[in-house]
């Protein structure tokens, strides 16, 4: 069931537990975490890059291959499709193109600019149905090509584009896309205190999943972080069982190359990957 992020963040926030939005860049990676989501009977979101959205043909082709997807394999527990680190355009194009939630990255821009665009995209945004996402203060890291500074956001800057009618609200709390560094200090729980206190009841959003100990996910979904983003570990699973595969040379055997058994384990990996993230999350079992 293809729906707005909307309900479904409402009702983890007030349950207690974290949805996750796990990014896509193909039909292989699609059909995995539609699949898990099912099996756990779980809500899901499906993060797509503008740069992903471009890989695959474009949103069009993103949407409706996630809705044909979603009814030929008999996805009955909620979906939001999802753009993820959204410009202003590209924001326009999705709520065109059929997606049901867009994240505006206003992150690069001055706080003015931002609430002026949000203010915008929030309104296109609804008159469609569509859920929307907007962020302060830079996520670090780099994803896409967007280089985040990693600086953690400002609770008074949350509060006025959180007034601006948004549904959920991504802040730096010190959060890094891609694998943290050694020296990393984790998450800036404070900040996420003073942020939701600042914000109501609005469900946060917790950028760069991926790395980040699993008590310190815990702990931010019990501050209020509702849709936990997860996409590099999805590559890494990908590519670790793909290379696997290729490694034991059963490439080479009978029709081992054949793109469909190729690509299998990768899709495999994937998929118990979100339903261990599902678990982790408290997700499973709220669709
Ligand atoms: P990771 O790549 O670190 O998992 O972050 C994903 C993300 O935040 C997508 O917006």
């Amino acid at each position: 069931m293809l729906v707005s992020a909307t309900e479904m963040l409402k009702k983890a926030k007030d349950g207690h537990y974290a949805v996750g939005a796990f990014n896509i860049n193909d039909l292989e990676w699609t059909k995995a975490i539609l699949t898990a989501a099912q099996e756990c009977n779980s809500p899901v979101i499906l993060g797509v890059s503008e740069g992903a959205g471009k890989y695959m043909g474009g949103y069009k082709v993103v949407s409706n291959m996630v809705k044909g997807m979603i009814e030929d394999q008999n996805i009955t527990v909620p979906v939001a499709l999802h753009l993820d680190h959204g410009s202003y355009d590209g924001c326009l194009k999705c709520i065109r193109a059929g997606f049901t939630s867009v994240m505006f990255d206003g992150s690069k821009i001055t706080i003015e600019e931002n609430i002026e665009k949000t203010k915008i995209l929030v309104n296109a945004a609804h008159i469609n149905g569509l859920s929307l996402e907007a962020e302060v203060g830079s996520i670090g890291g780099e994803e896409d090509g967007v280089i985040g500074r990693g600086e953690c956001a400002d609770p008074e800057q949350c509060k006025m584009i959180a007034d601006l009618g948004i549904d959920f609200l991504a802040a730096g709390i010190g959060n890094i896309h891609g694998k943290y560094p050694a020296n990393w200090t984790g998450l800036q729980f404070d900040v996420l205190a003073d942020v939701q206190k600042a914000t109501g009841d609005m469900p946060l959003v917790l950028h760069g999943g991926t790395g980040i100990p699993e008590d310190q996910i815990k702990k931010a979904i019990t501050l209020g972080v509702a849709k936990i983003n997860v996409n590099t570990e999805c590559q890494l699973v990908f590519a670790a069982a793909t290379r696997k595969y290729i490694e034991e040379g059963k490439d080479l055997e009978g029709k081992g190359f054949d793109p469909r058994k190729l690509l299998a384990p990768g899709q495999n990996a994937i998929r118990e990957m979100v339903k261990e993230k599902m678990q982790l999350f408290g997700s499973v079992g709220k669709a």
